[in-house]
C-alpha cells in the first residue's frame, strides 16, 4: 500500500468515528445541551434553542438569554421575557413570532416559520411559565412602554 493510500484510509477511519459519534449525540438528545422535554416537543426545543435563545431564558431549552433575574427595567432591548416564568399560549407565541413580539419594536419577525413555527409555539404553550404559572408582563423581566 502506497503512503498516499494509507492517508486516505486513516481519513476515512477518521470520518466514519466523527460520523458515530455525533449520530450518538443526536440520539441521546445531548447535541444541544440539557434540553429536558418529551419526545414530542424535542424539535421544537431545539428550534427554540438555536434561535431564541439569544434574547429569552428558557431552561427547558437550554436558553440564558434573559436579562439577570430581578432586573426589570433599562437592560439591554435583546432581553426578552424569561419564559421559565412568563407563560404564553400557542397563539401568543404564533402572534409573537409573527409579528416580532407584542410591540413589534425589538424582537424580529419569522426568524422561524411555517412548521417550524408551529413547533416552537407548542413548545413554549406546553413548558412557559412553569415557574410562575401567570401572565404578568412584568414576571418575564419585561420593560412595558
Ligand atoms: C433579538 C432578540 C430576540 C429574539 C432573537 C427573539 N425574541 Fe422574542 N422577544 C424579544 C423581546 C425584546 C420581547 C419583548 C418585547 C416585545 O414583545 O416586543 C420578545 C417577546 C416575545 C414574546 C411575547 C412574550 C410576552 O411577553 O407575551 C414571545 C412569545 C417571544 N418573544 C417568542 C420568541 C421566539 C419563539 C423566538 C425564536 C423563534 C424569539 N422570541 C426570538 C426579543 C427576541
Amino acid at each position: 500500500m502506497t503512503r498516499l493510500t494509507a492517508k486516505i484510509r486513516a481519513r476515512k477511519a477518521v470520518a466514519v468515528a466523527l460520523a458515530a459519534a455525533s449520530a450518538i449525540a443526536v440520539a441521546s438528545g445531548c447535541a444541544q445541551g440539557d434540553i429536558d422535554v418529551d419526545e414530542a416537543n424535542r424539535e421544537g426545543a431545539i428550534l427554540f434553542n438555536e434561535r431564541c435563545s439569544g434574547c429569552h431564558t428558557f431552561d427547558r431549552a437550554n436558553s440564558y438569554g434573559s436579562k439577570p433575574e430581578g432586573q426589570l427595567a433599562g437592560g439591554e432591548l435583546t432581553n426578552g421575557p424569561n419564559f421559565n416564568v412568563r407563560r404564553v399560549n400557542r397563539e401568543d407565541a404564533l402572534y409573537a413570532i409573527r409579528n416580532g413580539g407584542f410591540s413589534g419594536a425589538i424582537m424580529p419577525a419569522n426568524i422561524v416559520m411555517g412548521e417550524e413555527a408551529e413547533k416552537v409555539a407548542e413548545f413554549l404553550d406546553q413548558y412557559s411559565g412553569e415557574e410562575s404559572g401567570g401572565t404578568d408582563v412584568q414576571a418575564g423581566g419585561e420593560q412595558t412602554p
